[in-house]
């Protein structure tokens, strides 16, 4: 794919995610599935990065991630291909003052290689699937090798291509189409009347596309017993059946298979001398 059509990709994701940026904390960071699935991730960039740290975060969207990540005295440079989304994370930036400060920038991912930081970050994160958003991750990985040292780690959160959950809950609704949706590689979101396309590359292919630069250390479920977000009606229904998926995640995280068969799958790299 050539840089013209990566910055459409850019900028047509960043249009779409616009629409969403105004409900995007109702609908997903507040709610019951967003906050646990969130958790499963914050405890890993815990033990991934260290206070004093100044991460590159990409994908940002309203700046979850990087106000956590300043509460626990890490900074952060986060940046979305979306306007509004960068926006929505400024009002909350000005309400909430974190130290260290996070900074909120608009630049699609595939023109990260623009950044020219005077010091090299410490680390990369991605959260939540920005990164299916990207058919040909090379070019990304090639941008973030420059940006890093070596030893330095990559927390990259995507999209699996097979969820367990999602294939049972359509299948047992009727509805293959949906129930097979990402197997195929890649689907078609339809949001807020906008046509979002999506990849779901295998660990494998991820892996590839970035051996040159990183090793891919450790793997982990993310969204394995707790299930996709849309089933959030069913959670609210059920609280104690929800407890008990949050608990049962802790372990089929970690368990080789199943931890790439759930909603996310979060993907640690490591930084390899050139
Ligand atoms: C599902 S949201 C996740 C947001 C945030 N990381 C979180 O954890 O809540 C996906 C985000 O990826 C952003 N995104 C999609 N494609 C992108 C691209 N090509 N470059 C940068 N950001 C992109 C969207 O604007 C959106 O904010």
């Amino acid at each position: 794919m050539n840089s013209k059509a990566h910055l459409t990709g850019g900028l047509t994701a960043g249009a779409v995610f616009d629409r969403l940026a105004a409900s995007y904390d109702r609908d997903f960071t507040d709610s019951l599935i967003g906050r646990a699935q969130r958790g499963c991730v914050w405890k890993i960039l815990l033990k991934t990065f260290k206070p004093g740290d100044n991460l590159l975060e990409v994908n940002c969207g309203t700046g979850e991630d990087a106000f956590f990540l300043a509460n626990h005295g890490i900074s952060v440079f986060a940046c979305d291909a979306s306007q509004q989304m960068i926006a929505r994370a400024e009002q909350r930036l000005a309400l909430k003052s974190p130290t260290p400060p996070s900074v909120f920038y608009h630049l699609p991912t595939e023109r990260i290689d623009e950044l020219n930081p005077t010091q090299r970050f410490d680390g990369v994160f991605s959260n939540f699937s920005g990164l299916n958003c990207i058919e040909n991750l090379s070019p990304v990985a090639q941008a973030l090798a420059r940006l890093v040292k070596p030893g330095d780690r990559l927390l990259l959160c995507f999209s699996t291509r097979y969820c367990l959950l999602e294939i049972i809950y359509y299948l047992l609704h009727n509805q293959p189409g949906k129930a097979f949706r990402r197997c195929k590689g890649f689907s078609h979101a339809i949001l807020e009347d906008q046509t979002l396309s999506v990849f779901y590359p295998r660990i494998r292919h991820i892996r590839q596309s970035f051996a040159p630069y990183f090793r891919l250390r450790s793997r982990v479920g993310v969204g394995v017993a707790i299930p996709p977000s849309y089933l959030e009606p069913f959670v609210r229904r059920h609280p104690n059946l929800f407890r008990i998926l949050c608990r049962i995640e802790r372990v089929v995280s970690l368990l080789p298979i199943l931890r790439t068969t759930g909603d996310h799958v979060l993907l640690c790299f490591e930084r390899v001398p050139q």
